[in-house]
């Protein structure tokens, strides 16, 4: 099964909004040309947060939380504030991030600095992991290209982090710009009271900053144009798996799964389930699926779009082992503090993956559920939170495979989803 390789693809059905002047040029805009595509960004200062309250902005690094509701909480503090840009994509299924800095960074400086200038602060830390070097290259011109013209007010500090799938929690940026290890710390105080320098710290996606620039631009109601009343504009979707065209789309909340699958070409070979939201999401059967709308409304209560990933899963292929597989990575990449990532998950992952191998009997079936259990809501971060909703959809999803496992063992079908090796060891300064 293919990963979603780092390219944008385009529908002439869809409403491009963040691909636009890609789109257009078919290449990268430098700021002249984004600034001739999208016109000067306005400089709406504190009066922005309001448009982004009424355009209805939600955060599109999975938890899809109102982004105007953080401005102004970050806006109310005290001291001056901080930026700091979530360009980490460490979801091993997502591309989306990566493609859009890639393809359109100017969009996403513009709309950190309107932040920046919405909530009081001087300083903007633009993360990205210290892998992707082409990219640091890439968004490094950029950022020199706008300094040597002087359109940012504010500092622009491109930040090279260790990449791993924690690394990337809002609290784990802010400890790695204080000088500590990339590790999620636990809150109180929040991020948005004390974060960078004990300073209020807006973290902020690099897709929501990007859609940010365009609300200064065109307005809240030229936002709620696109998508649905509940999950207004256009969102960015990873199309991953056995389909014949893997990639980053630009499509309306509200698009059924079945009409993104075809976007993206449709199925290579027979499909059972999709894996919706990533390795932290929820596998959910076809056809069941394909009907359902891909908002945060439409998938409820059963899942949501987390950062924007939907991946085929073939027939042939054994989900119980994909799950495990996952499960195993999940737990070899917590940041091992917390109970739920020091014991709970690898033990979940390890009942996985005897289930999956066909070691299980319906007693350990029952451990399994009553671990599961008990991962949610007991870390310091989401991250347990987010590998006990994975399995506990492998298990209502796949009930036919789980009694097929536990009645006649190993059934020996191969696993194609991506997965990367859990055996490095993972850097944390
Ligand atoms: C384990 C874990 C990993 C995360 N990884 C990312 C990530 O790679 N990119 C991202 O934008 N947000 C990630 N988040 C969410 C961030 O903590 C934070 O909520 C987000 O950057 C806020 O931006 P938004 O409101 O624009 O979505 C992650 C959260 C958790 C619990
Ligand atoms: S739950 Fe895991 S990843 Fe989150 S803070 Fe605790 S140890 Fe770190």
């Amino acid at each position: 099964m293919n990963p979603a390789p780092a390219r944008p693809f385009t529908e002439p059905s869809t409403t491009l909004r963040l691909l636009d002047g890609w789109s257009a040029a078919g290449r990268p805009l430098g700021l002249t040309e984004h600034l001739r595509h999208h016109g000067p960004a306005p400089r709406p200062g504190r009066a922005l947060i309001e448009a982004v309250e009424e355009a209805g902005l939600t955060g599109r690094g999975g938890a899809g939380f109102p982004t105007g509701r953080k401005l102004r909480a970050v806006a109310g503090g005290r001291r001056r504030a901080v930026v700091v840009v979530n360009g980490m994509e460490s979801e091993p299924l997502s591309r989306k991030d990566q493609t859009l800095l890639a393809v359109a960074p100017h969009l996403v400086l513009d709309g950190a600095v309107l932040a920046a200038e919405a909530v009081g602060a001087d300083r903007i830390h633009l993360c990205v992991p210290r892998t992707r070097t082409a990219l640091l290259h890439a968004l490094a011109a950029a950022v020199e290209e706008r300094q040597d013209v002087g359109v940012d007010p504010v500092v622009v500090r491109l930040e090279a982090l260790p990449h791993g799938y924690v690394t990337s929690e809002s609290t784990a940026l802010v400890h790695w710009l204080n000088g500590g290890p990339a590790r999620p710390t636990s809150s109180p105080p929040r991020t948005h009271e004390k974060g960078v320098r004990g300073r209020p710290t807006l973290v902020q996606n690099v897709e929501t900053l990007a859609h940010l620039a365009l609300i200064a631009r065109h307005g809240a109601d030229w936002f709620r144009q696109a998508g649905t009343a509940a999950s207004p504009g256009t969102t960015l979707v990873t199309v991953a798996g056995a389909i014949r065209r893997p990639g980053v789309l630009e499509t309306e909340p509200g698009t059924p799964v079945g009409t993104l699958l075809r976007q993206a070409g449709g199925a290579d070979q027979p499909l059972q389930a999709v894996l919706i939201g990533g390795f932290a999401g929820t596998w959910l059967s076809l056809p069941y699926a394909l009907a359902l709308p891909f908002s945060r409304e439409g998938l409820a209560p059963h899942a949501t779009p987390g950062a924007g990933v939907i991946a085929a899963l073939p027939n042939d292929a054994c989900p119980l082992a994909e799950t495990a597989r996952i499960l195993t990575y999940l737990a070899a990449n917590g940041a091992q503090q917390c109970g739920p990532c020091r014991f709970g998950l690898p033990a979940v992952a390890d009942d996985f993956t005897g289930l999956a191998h066909g070691h299980a009997t319906p007693d350990r079936l029952d451990r399994l559920r009553h671990r599961i259990g008990l991962l949610p809501g007991r870390g310091a971060c989401r991250h347990p939170d987010g590998a006990a909703r994975l399995a506990a959809s492998a298990l209502t999803t796949f009930t036919d495979d789980v009694d097929h496992h536990l009645t006649h063992g190993h059934c020996h079908r191969p696993t194609t989803l991506p997965v990367p090796p859990t055996t490095r060891t993972q850097e944390w300064t």
